[in-house]
């Protein structure tokens, strides 16, 4: 299609038309040149498409469909590769229904793990987050269905997240809060872009030209439509002139009519309207022209992938042996979650899932088990009768397992949790049961970590989350060794709320909320801290072992244009054969800049057959070792020695290795009479610009690099005197060199020093 000509003969009634929606799902169509009105339906593990009533929070009815784990859990499988998977079986159902993007995947960082819609989120770590939000849109869009990365960007929190603004200094933002999406944009290249609710620094995301355009469009290359969250938009005319395409759901002909007032008036220009629609129908036909009504898959297959993924994305967080069970001796199910898992989250993405599986379900073709409810799903109180029948049959049995988790009411998009516990009857159970019976395994079906007081008292713990229609089968899979669990922890779960980095800043007050504790969000401030945590980012067991060997790198150096290729051993020392996750880290030691102890930059996972060894290779590029400098807004690796540590988790490395990073561009200095000596000596050449300043100086203090010393302190005089002049501004030399260095002299020097790096 050539889109440029068909723009060329649309009206500007008709061009402002396709700025907004048509009606809740639907983006306009022209009837008169044949532009189709296409369908976007919400996602992004599971397709939502309503076919009546109409609402974002999943309240209505829609088509059934498979419901995969939510993000929370399919992040926990480190797994690019069945990401992409469960990405394609999305499309397939996109386009038997005729959708032409599903809403999703959502990228945002976990920041707080009370934030309700955490389950929809992959990670607390942005390189993992990306990795993974890149792996499911090429999965959709391989199937030529569209995805909308969202919620771009910063929506971190539910609380009053349609009016609150975020408060966060440049450095986060990119090291932290953006990264995600890059990588996202530049891996995936998403066909939409979904903003986000939330200001940032007092602009909504939707009027954000710095978001949309600067960073979006011109520094990260994205080239398809951006569109509001839902009721996202609040001045029409200034989101389009900001980057913003697309308006959902539809604002009614007086949004269009105040787009066509805009133009006439000359308030925007009409060049401006012609690019978004451009981008949209772009899209558009990119979508009609490769339609496949038909595409060659069933429910019932994506059923067994949905247990497949559960299975992999599953995190088994303790085990004393207890696990796998055998199917002989007397085992109990007890919980509500046995019988109905959740499996899914509240809200938008709330799916009609086709079938679900729970664990009674799957078990009676592996064991026998009793089962008893032991309580309420939905109740945070102890029901008496329902306690003492668990009781009794937990003090009957081998083994027990409790099926528990958290219920609709306490996480869910549109509201934050308030705390991290459990709900009473459920902790009550525990106690109870693990009173009775030697033999406890928890399973775990929640969307966001949970404090855990009573982890000492259970053989077993395996961490579900909401893993989907199939998570019941799974589950069982998992429980009684039909696989190992192999997935890993993409969060940290910390001992207690308080000691989350967000703690003293979340939700903000009123409409503002602070980002103060600034980079250090997940491991980067645990690991800082040094402190203990319930369970550390990237940690999961399995029913092997695995050994690390022979870590080597393709090379000493790394120039700034260069790669380097990290190759480790991996071997199954253990009986049973199961996935291995091989996480790197990235830990450098420069002065001058605060960076977190070590980074996520490199993943794989490995299947491997009892004592089989196989070589993992990890590639970097200088991107993994840089920060972000505000001073030349971009990324920056100082050169000199970093470490690169290979491991199990964050807090098992096995192995580590130096590299040396040379090449890097000097940081220009920007000289004022402020900069320190020893900050304006990092220029090349400086010396002997400053030489005369420095002269008397010598007098005056001795010592320092300039010159020889004659303190009476001897070395460490030395040493006070260097460290006094290192941090001594220019201007304080005037005070210090009995009027010899004047003020004119000091501009010159200023001016000299700043041409030089020009
Ligand atoms: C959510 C989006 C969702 C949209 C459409 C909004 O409330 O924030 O994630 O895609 O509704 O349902």
């Amino acid at each position: 299609m050539d889109i440029k000509n068909l723009i060329s003969q649309m009206t500007l009634e008709e061009k402002a038309g396709m700025l907004n929606g048509l009606d809740f799902w639907h983006l306009k169509g022209v009837e008169r040149l044949g532009i189709p009105s296409v369908m976007v339906s919400d996602g992004p593990h599971g397709l939502r498409k309503q076919a009546s009533e109409a609402d974002h929070l999943g309240l209505n009815e829609a088509v059934p469909a498979t419901a995969f784990p939510t993000a929370a859990g399919l992040a926990c499988s480190f797994d690019r590769e069945l990401v992409g998977e469960v990405g394609q079986a999305l499309g397939d159902i996109c386009q038997q229904e005729d959708v032409s993007v599903i809403l999703g995947p959502g990228c945002n960082i976990k920041r707080s793990p009370l934030c309700g819609r955490n389950f929809e989120y992959f990670s607390e770590d942005p390189f993992l987050a990306g990795e993974i939000a890149a792996a499911h849109i090429n999965g959709v869009q391989s199937k030529n269905v569209g995805t909308s990365l969202k919620h771009f960007a910063m929506n971190n929190q539910e609380h009053r997240r349609m009016s609150t603004s975020v408060v966060c200094d440049e450095r986060t933002k990119r090291e932290i809060y953006l990264t995600g999406f890059e990588k996202a944009v530049k891996q995936g290249k998403p066909w939409t872009v979904m903003c986000s609710y939330n200001k940032i620094g007092g602009v909504y995301s939707s009027e954000n030209r710095r978001l949309l355009t600067d960073i979006l469009c011109d520094e990260w290359g994205f080239d398809g439509y951006t569109m509001t969250d839902w009721g996202a938009c609040c001045d029409h005319v200034a989101g389009i002139k900001a980057g913003l395409n697309l308006c959902m759901p539809s604002l009614g002909d007086d949004a269009d009519r105040q787009v066509v007032e805009a133009v006439r008036a000359g308030k925007l220009d009409e060049k401006v309207v012609d690019e978004a629609v451009e981008k949209i129908l772009n899209i558009v036909y990119r979508y009609v022209e490769n339609r496949k009504p038909d595409p060659d898959f069933s429910l019932g297959q994506q059923h067994h992938l949905a247990r497949k993924v559960a299975r992999e994305s599953a995190v088994l967080l303790k085990n004393n042996g207890v696990l796998p069970l055998k199917s002989a001796g007397s085992i109990a199910f007890i919980g509500a979650f046995a019988e109905k898992p959740r499996f899914q989250g509240g809200g938008s993405s709330h799916i009609n899932a086709y079938e679900i599986t729970s664990a009674l379900d799957a078990v009676r073709s592996v064991a026998q088990v009793r089962y008893a409810k032991g309580f309420e799903a939905e109740s945070n109180d102890v029901d008496p009768a329902l306690m003492a029948e668990a009781v009794a049959l937990a003090k009957e049995s081998d083994v027990a397992v409790l099926f528990l988790g958290l219920p609709d009411t306490f996480e869910s998009e549109g509201f934050d949790r308030t705390h991290m516990r459990m709900p009473d009857c459920q902790l009550e159970l525990i106690d109870q049961v693990t009173k009775v019976n030697k033999h406890v395994v928890v399973v775990l079906h929640n969307g966001s970590p949970i404090e855990m007081p009573w982890v000492d008292k259970v053989q077993a713990i395996l961490e579900m989350y909401l893993g989907g229609q199939a998570v019941g089968g799974a589950a069982v899979d998992l429980l009684f060794g039909a696989v190992s669990p192999c997935g890993k922890l993409a969060e940290t779960f910390p001992m207690r709320l308080e000691d989350n980095p967000s703690y003293l800043f979340f939700p903000g007050d009123g409409d503002t909320v602070e980002y103060r504790e600034g980079l250090y969000v997940g491991y980067r401030w645990y690991d800082a801290k040094h402190m203990a945590v319930r369970y550390p980012f990237g940690y999961g067991l399995s029913y092997t072992t695995f050994e690390y060997s022979n870590l080597k790198l393709s090379a000493e150096t790394l120039a700034p244009d260069g790669t380097l290729t990290v190759c480790v051993d991996v071997k199954n020392t253990g009986n049973v054969g199961a996935k291995e996750i091989v996480e790197l880290y990235v830990h450098s030691a420069h002065e001058g800049i605060s960076r977190p102890v070590q980074e996520l930059k490199g993943f794989e996972k490995v299947y491997l057959a009892p004592g089989e060894t196989k070589t993992v290779a990890m590639t970097l590029d200088r991107r993994a070792f840089s920060y972000y400098n505000t001073d030349i807004a971009d990324w920056y690796a100082e050169d000199g020695a970093y470490e690169i540590r290979v491991g199990a988790s964050s807090r098992d490395i096995r192995l580590c290795a130096c590299v040396t990073l040379t090449g890097a561009k000097p940081l220009p200095v920007r000289v004022t009479g402020d900069s320190t000596l020893g900050d304006i000596l990092t220029i090349p050449g400086a010396m002997q610009v400053l030489a005369p300043v420095l002269a008397p100086m010598q007098q005056t203090f001795g010592g320092g690099e300039a010159g020889a010393s004659d303190s009476s302190m001897g070395e460490s005089g030395d040493q006070m005197m260097q460290a006094m002049i290192k941090y001594m501004p220019l201007h304080a030399m005037k005070s210090f060199s009995n009027g010899a260095f004047t003020d004119q002299m000091m501009q010159g020097i200023i001016q000299a020093l700043n041409d030089m790096q020009k």
